[in-house]
């Protein structure tokens, strides 16, 4: 069937062809690297934020709460809690940024003081996967809220201290301006080397990934508007450095076929049609110098008849 096209034809379909080929290995090569780039800067971000809150409780334990030991007896201070001073850290960043919004962080925990960190249903099914596995240090994935998709990274909250066991065992050990203002519910019964919950940090992938699909869509325009301007170009080059002047050349030897001996082949190319215009020109020439010669043969025997 390719026999029958013409050349501009046969070039503009392997051309074609070699777009399509082409933008396929390379939407399948770009999925896959902005996929992996998606998921590197998420999770970076997550990080960062999960060393901070860690950073801003380390300061709270080693910082603050030593100033203010003595005033716990009198009335109790949750500013001297690590866990409350990284939820609160953390709802400030939250309120004072709009693009924080859909950040969240928590220390979610089965029985926590505190009733806002009590883990749900999600949180709680985290927990139970590291209490299940003590090896399992992190877990990192993706989510489906209603709001987007969120990305989390989760690490479990270990009892490694005993000194923990001082306000997390019983209401009879904990400081009773504690049991005063948290209650004998909640938050207690901890025990050593337990996981009593899991640190959470989730971020909005949403944007990220949907700026990583524009991303993709804009390199595969950009790449697809250079392979038609190629092929636009090639095709023009074919026709005026191939074609035309070939189309020329036929006529001019179809007018010298039927006896038009004044058509003339031009030779102004360099290339190889310009040789084919040169060859056809000499043919031409000894044509007419064999025509000639014929009949200076044929016209003394004319005047014999
Ligand atoms: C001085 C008493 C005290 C000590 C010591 C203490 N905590 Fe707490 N902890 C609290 C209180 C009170 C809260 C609730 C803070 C709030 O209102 O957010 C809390 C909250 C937490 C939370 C968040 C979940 C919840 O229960 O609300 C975790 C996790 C936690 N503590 C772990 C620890 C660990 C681990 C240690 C030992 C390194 C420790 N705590 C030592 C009093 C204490």
């Amino acid at each position: 069937m390719l026999k029958k096209w013409k050349l501009r034809q046969k070039f503009t379909a392997i051309l074609l062809g070699i777009l399509i080929f082409g933008l396929g290995l390379i939407a399948i090569a770009m999925g896959f690297i902005l996929r992996s780039d998606t998921q590197n800067q998420i999770t970076s971000q997550a990080l960062i934020l999960m060393e901070t809150m860690n950073s801003v409780r380390e300061y709270t334990s080693s910082q603050v709460k030593p100033e203010l030991i003595d005033k716990i007896e009198v009335e109790f201070l949750p500013e001297t809690i690590p866990a409350y001073s990284a939820r609160e850290v953390f709802e400030g960043l939250r309120q004072n940024n709009l693009e924080y919004r859909n950040f969240f962080y928590k220390e979610a925990t089965l029985n926590p003081s505190n009733l806002r960190d009590r883990a749900d249903q999600f949180e709680t099914k985290i927990v139970e996967r590291f209490i299940s596995n003590p090896n399992l240090k992190e877990i990192a994935d993706f989510r489906s809220v209603s709001g987007g998709q969120l990305f989390f990274i989760a690490r479990p909250i270990q009892i490694k201290k005993e000194s923990c066991l001082q306000c997390h065992s019983t209401p009879e050990k904990a400081p009773p301006s504690l049991v005063e203002r948290y209650g004998t519910k909640n938050g207690y019964g901890w025990k050593l080397n337990e996981i009593v919950g899991a640190q959470i940090i989730s971020v909005p992938a949403q944007k990220v990934v949907s700026q990583a699909r524009q991303s993709f869509v804009g390199i595969m325009i950009i790449i697809s508007g250079v392979f038609i301007s190629v092929i636009l170009l090639v095709n023009y080059l074919l026709n005026q450095n191939v074609i035309r002047p070939l189309k020329r050349i036929v006529r001019v030897a179809e007018e010298v076929s039927v006896g038009n001996l004044n058509a003339d082949f031009d030779e102004l190319r360099q290339d190889e049609i310009g040789s084919l215009a040169e060859a056809f020109g000499r043919m031409k020439l000894s044509l007419s110098m064999a025509m000639n010669r014929l009949s200076k043969v044929n016209r003394p025997n004319d005047s014999n008849h």
